[in-house]
């Protein structure tokens, strides 16, 4: 068992925001993102540009996160990073910088798995929450990734759903495009949402295994329906962006549920935690706070900064790692696809 008193940098850079971050003791002293603008012109991250901003950030984002933390570089007790999954050329930069800043520093080096992470956020030490217990069941839901896995204890993970094409970030984002709102979409379709009725338009939920997800069908189903609303009013679109985003986010959040509650009668387990960018949404948050009284579930939402992609939580798994010396060699490399 390493020493309690332990400061760990963490570094996130596996698609294009580059963050750092100090944790000690579970307490966020910093958690800097510096998020790559340059994609929005896109509709879509570049992986190219993402890598070529991730050289450009890295090092200012890094000593900002040292500075607000009111740390010296020398104090850091290990480093850890995101070693994927990802994309290559990103987690490339973030993986390069830890592993000399070790060798420089002489510290330990700590490799960390992104989609580990995003459920491991919930064990950040806030005000006036409380941690899930083991077992519990966590459903990451972002722009890359949407899967619900049992988690047995901080280290042992089994995915027990996951979607076969698109990630349900993605149908936000995919659906915005088509809706004309600008990248990352799914942030404006929430505010959107709240203005609008839910039960105006009828979206299809795409059948598939009952713990697994599909989204690309809902995707094409948004295209042609608003190709048939546009042929006969041209401002269709303008005139009920509210009602048709309202009417989307109800479709998706009631999915994402439906599948919840299949794990939940499929494990028995009744402890629910929720992790990655879309958990930021206003829907399944409220989903999840009405469930609490509904199903009789313990549910766990993590607060705004801590669901997004962050360093902070990279961090958090750096020093449950760090303290059971589950280190990294300096040979460990960046890895797009990871399993757990
Ligand atoms: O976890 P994240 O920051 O990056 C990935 O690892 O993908 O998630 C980003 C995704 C984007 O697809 C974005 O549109 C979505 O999270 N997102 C939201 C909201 N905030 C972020 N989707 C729906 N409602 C939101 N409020
Ligand atoms: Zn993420």
């Amino acid at each position: 068992m390493k020493e309690n008193n332990c400061f760990i940098l963490g570094i996130e850079s596996s698609c294009d925001d580059t963050a750092a971050a100090v944790i000690n003791n579970g307490i966020v002293l910093s958690n800097v993102v510096a998020t790559q603008k340059i994609h929005e012109e896109y509709g879509g991250v570049v992986p190219e540009l993402a890598s070529r901003a991730h050289q450009q950030n890295i090092v200012p984002v890094v000593h900002q996160a040292l500075r607000k933390a009111n740390i010296d570089k020398n104090d850091v007790s290990a480093i850890a990073f995101t070693r994927g999954p990802g994309l290559m050329g990103s987690l490339l930069v973030g993986t390069s910088f830890s592993k000399s800043f070790a060798m420089g520093l002489k510290i330990p080096l700590v490799d960390v798995d992104h989609m580990q992470a995003h459920i491991l956020a919930h064990f950040i030490k806030v005000e006036g929450q409380t941690v899930p217990k083991f077992p519990f069941l966590a459903m990451t839901i972002s722009g890359g990734h949407t899967q619900i896995v049992k988690v047995t204890d901080y280290f042992s993970m089994e995915v027990i759903g996951q979607t076969i094409d698109d990630a349900v970030g993605e149908a936000f984002d995919k659906a915005g495009k088509i809706l004309g709102l600008p990248y990352p979409a799914g942030p404006l379709i929430d505010r959107y949402a709240k203005e609008g009725d839910p039960k105006r338009f009828k979206f299809p939920k795409p059948k598939v295994d009952p713990m697994d997800f599909s989204f690309s069908g809902l995707k094409t189903a948004v295209l042609y329906f608003v190709e048939r609303e546009v042929a006969k009013d041209p401002d269709f679109i303008s005139e009920n962006i509210e009602d048709i985003c309202a009417s989307l986010q109800f479709t998706i959040v009631s999915y994402l549920m439906d599948k919840l509650k299949n794990a939940v009668k499929h494990t028995g387990i009744k402890e629910i935690a929720i992790g990655g960018g879309v958990s930021a949404n206003s829907g399944i948050r409220n989903a999840l706070i009405l469930a609490r009284q509904k199903y009789g579930w313990t549910t766990h939402i993590p607060k705004f900064e801590y669901c997004t992609d962050n360093a902070a939580m990279i961090a958090m798994v750096g020093e449950l790692k760090f303290k059971k010396e589950m280190f990294a060699t300096n040979e460990v490399t960046a890895k797009a696809r990871m399993k757990f």
